[in-house]
């Protein structure tokens, strides 16, 4: 049996124990409020009762009085004074749910409720909360590192062949079929308030353009009402050139009306079969997926083609901006890969349609364990905006290595846009989590996309310590105020029950410091991918530097680091808002850890710090591996407080991850003292 993640039956049973619930719905009878009850009678095992005086629990859904804004929102309160009897209300059954899963959570991490008619209330801070699969329809998964699809094939669920390697298998039914996996899954991305998720990956290959057609339509339903009871909205990943692939049709030119007629019957198909259906996800013309630009169209015309169809039903496009030139030659030093994504989106702004949403991942290059917020974010001021993150750690280690990402995404969250104040309203703020629905022109269509890091293994995601990296992203979507330690804090209370303070307090010092780890022992001060190439794990210093994808680090025997400034280099810089644009143009105003993201400097040069660029490679790479070496002490010493496959398998993992601390501690240090000369000031073994 799969592991139950975060609600453990331990954190079920404490929330339910003894307690007689009732489910007050004012008539309501919609699949959300059936699956409130089953939630009660089956996964909890608790008796409903049908008066909510003789009930502990009273769950009350539409009533006028429950004051709270939309159909999410939920509020847990203490029936009158006893701290035993609790209302949890909301104006749907999804709402109720949330207060359900919220108040498991409470519970277990010893919060309860608060006294008073106020208790304890709730309200999402982004509309859209949303998983991206990368899923294939051979059941292999793009970027995945726990196994096979939980939705596509049936090969061995422990194959962890590179995605490229494997076959079609044309002909296979490609549906796994396990509905019960996918109900434990829906679940648990309710209950960190998950609301959309796309089920394929965005390249769309081989069978996965059927799935918005029958007959495999019929089975992507079947998926989509289970997602549908715990109010998430299942989204397919199109192929854009599926008129000619599907259809018959000699041309997918948006503005043709065959092609438009085409698509419009497909998308009227669809919600005959799926009427809550969420809409399109789409990657166009971008590393080699087909896009209106074949047809000298643009992203706008592209995506307001679907919309328009997708408008009749409800339903939304979701376009991403990961569009760049991946033929590039390293010898034109014209091209800037970072520049990309604005240089294409930015003179759209204002011309997508109501219900089209662009999706931009947080950084202007590709999820590195560092880089600088997008500038699309902040500066886009009419279109629909999506945030993508991706909990999949295809450069954050495979979840092999341990590394609790979720610092890193709330710097993101949390970064000031710089945007002006006229925009701001009257919260002034100008953060990312505040711009997105601020600065999106219809709010319900934005906010935070996370590529999917499940898979059929049997702890869902290789390493056991990464199930926080998804409980952590649908947290953050949901609560603006949350911190990386304060999410952590609630993983561990529902997911270790058993284990001890000490215990508890070892693991959380592995987690917090995990991603500065990480990068301590990777690529420095921004540069980023410095990665093994194809694969993305390991070292390799100059594996992408002769390559045509855009990602160079310039290093040579004076210097290294990308000079993106409008002074000297691709004139990055100056598509941030002015404060920050300022910011990274000075060499002295950019902050150290993104100091070779913006700038080419000599060896020598001082950081903010005091160490030299070269001191401080060699500090940090020392000081990753020697973070592991602690991490595997600490863990030993968590043996015998949590469950011993758990333990397990993150001690094999950190051994995996040492050695990879030491490749990459090793390399870097090598290659950075060969080029430039200069020895440690500690006289530490550099293999020179
Ligand atoms: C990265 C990743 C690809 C993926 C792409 C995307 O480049 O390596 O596997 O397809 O991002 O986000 O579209």
């Amino acid at each position: 049996m799969a592991d139950a993640m975060w609600l453990t039956e331990e954190a079920v049973d404490a929330a339910a124990r003894g307690r007689v619930f009732c489910v007050d719905n004012a008539g309501a009878e919609d699949a959300s409020s059936l699956r409130l009850r089953s939630e009660i009678v089956e996964f909890m095992k608790r008796p409903l009762v049908s008066d909510p005086s003789e009930a502990d629990v009273v769950l009350r859904i539409g009533y006028a009085d429950a004051g709270l804004d939309g159909g999410e929102a939920f509020r847990i309160r203490r029936a009158g004074t006893s701290a035993e009897s609790i209302v949890i209300e909301g104006n749907t059954a999804v709402a109720a749910l949330y207060g359900l899963y919220a108040w498991i959570r409470r519970t277990a991490t010893g919060e309860g409720v608060p006294e008073g008619p106020e208790g304890y209330a709730s309200v999402p801070q982004q509309a859209m909360r949303m998983i991206d699969h990368w899923d294939q329809v051979d059941g292999s998964v793009e970027r995945g590192y726990a196994g096979e699809s939980i939705f596509f094939g049936d090969l061995d669920s422990n194959d962890h062949t590179d995605f490229r390697d494997f076959p079609e298998r044309p002909g296979r039914d490609p549906f796994r079929g396990d509905m019960a996996r996918i109900e434990s899954y829906a679940r648990l991305l309710a209950s960190v308030g998950i609301n959309a998720i796309a089920l394929n990956n965005v390249n769309v290959r081989g069978r996965a353009a059927e799935l918005m057609v029958q007959p495999l339509l019929g089975r992507v339903a079947r998926i989509a009402r289970v997602f549908s009871g715990f109010g998430i909205k299942l989204f397919l990943a199109i192929n854009f050139a599926a008129p000619k692939k599907l259809g018959g049709l000699d041309t997918a030119d948006p503005l043709d009306p065959a092609v438009r007629a085409w698509w419009s019957g497909v998308i009227d198909g669809i919600y005959n079969a799926i009427p809550d259906f969420g809409g399109f996800l789409v990657k166009a013309d971008a590393e080699g997926e087909p896009g209106p630009m074949q047809y000298g169209r643009d992203h706008k015309d592209g995506a307001n083609m679907l919309a328009e169809p997708m408008a009749r039903h409800g339903g939304a496009v979701i376009w991403r901006a990961f569009v760049y030139n991946c033929r590039q030659d390293w010898r034109d030093r014209t091209t800037d890969r970072a520049k990309a994504a604005f240089e294409n989106f930015a003179p759209l702004d204002g011309q997508f349609a109501d219900n089209v949403i662009l999706q931009v991942k947080f950084g202007p290059m590709d999820f590195q364990v560092r880089e600088p917020l997008t500038p699309l974010i902040g500066t886009l001021e009419h279109t629909n905006l999506m945030v993508e993150f991706q909990i999949t750690a295809e450069y954050l280690g495979h979840q092999i290595d341990v590394n609790y990402v979720l610092p890193q995404w709330l710097r993101v969250a949390n970064f000031d846009t710089a945007a002006p104040a006229e925009l701001l309203g009257q919260a002034g703020d100008a953060r990312v989590k505040a711009i997105v629905p601020r600065l999106s022109p219809n709010p319900s269509c934005s906010g935070y996309a996370g590529v999917a890091n499940v898979g059929m293994d049997d702890n869902w995601t290789g390493n056991k310590l990464a199930q926080a990296n998804l409980y952590g992203f649908g947290r953050m979507c949901w609560d603006g105020e949350a911190t990386a330690e304060s999410i952590l804090d609630e993983w561990l209370a529902l997911t270790f029950p058993q284990a001890g303070a000490a215990a508890l307090e070892a693991i959380r010092g592995i987690m917090l410091t995990s991603n500065q780890t990480y990068e301590n022992y990777c690529a420095p001060l921004g540069v980023g991918f410095m990665v093994v190439p194809g694969l993305h794990y390991g070292v390799s210093v100059n594996g992408y530097e002769y390559d045509r994808w855009g990602t160079y680090h310039f290093a040579d025997r004076d210097g290294m680091g990308v000079d993106r400034t409008v002074a000297t280099g691709s004139g990055y810089t100056a598509q941030y808002r002015p404060e920050n644009a300022a910011m990274y143009e000075g060499l002295d105003t950019t902050p150290d850890e993104l100091l070779l993201f913006f700038h080419h400097v000599p060896y020598g040069h001082v950081l903010h710090s005091g160490k030299t660029v070269i001191q401080h490679i060699y500090d940090t790479h020392f000081a990753g591996v020697e973070a592991v070496d602690g991490y595997i002490r600490a863990w030993d010493g968590v043996r015998g407080s949590i469950g011993e496959d758990d333990w397990a398998n993150v001690a094999e993992r950190l051994q995996r991850q040492r050695e990879n601390a030491v490749a990459w501690r090793d390399q870097i240090n090598t290659y950075f003292h060969r080029m430039s000369g200069v020895d440690d000031e500690h006289g530490r073994t550099i293999y020179a």
